[in-house]
């Protein structure tokens, strides 16, 4: 049975999709842990009425980025994931951190990468006057918000759209196509070939 760890900074949303989707349709996964860099990320109480583990690693208790990413490293291997899950985990990730986890971290954008990395995708999107917005799953790789994509999922964007309604349409398909990537990870149907992702059927 494959181990996942899934780390997050805030009420953790996308957390509890994959959890409820792994416990309703019986996935072969056990949950090892979900870790926060914040010990007010509101998950972590979902998390824990499920009987998951759970740990934070306090990211401002740590004087660099190297030393809050060796220790988190530390503690996501005490449970030795095949996988770990993004989500919603709000830290910029050193590169020795994003290379230990090569081919084994997956994360969640609320764009359609490569438009509108880093922070206020839906703002971005608004501003540059898409019609069309919506979230990307991806492999993690050094470079933020890029890497091989494993899904993405469209909305339209309204003329009377606000940064708010625009994030809920968006979320509504987070919730559908992070689990289902993860599944497809847990069942061994994902490979990356030359920086793009097969998924075999
Ligand atoms: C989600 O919208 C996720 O896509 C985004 O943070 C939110 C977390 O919500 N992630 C990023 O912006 C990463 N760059 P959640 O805690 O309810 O899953």
């Amino acid at each position: 049975m494959k181990k996942i760890v899934i780390l997050i900074s805030g009420r953790g949303s996308n957390m509890q999709a994959i959890i409820d989707a792994s416990l309703a349709q019986k996935w072969p996964v056990n949950i090892a842990a979900v870790i926060s860099n914040r010990t007010d990320a509101t998950g972590l109480q979902y998390a824990a009425s499920k009987g998951i583990p759970t740990a934070v690693v306090v990211s401002k208790e740590f004087s660099s980025r190297d030393a809050f990413d060796t220790a988190l490293q530390s503690k996501i291997d005490e449970f030795a994931p095949d996988l770990v899950v993004l989500a919603g985990f709000m830290r910029i990730l050193t590169s020795g951190f994003v290379d230990h986890y090569a081919g084994r971290m997956l994360n969640i954008h609320p764009s359609l990468l490569p438009s509108f990395v880093g922070l206020n995708t839906h703002q971005q999107a608004l501003d540059a006057g898409v019609k069309v917005h919506g979230v990307t799953v991806h492999f993690v790789t050094a470079e933020l918000d890029h890497g091989p994509i494993v899904a993405q999922a469209t909305v339209p964007v309204h003329d009377d759209d606000t940064e708010e309604s625009l994030a809920k349409r968006v979320l509504l398909q987070e919730h559908i196509i992070y689990p289902w990537a993860v599944r497809q990870f847990i069942e061994g149907k994902l490979s990356i070939v030359d920086q793009r992702v097969r998924i075999s059927q």
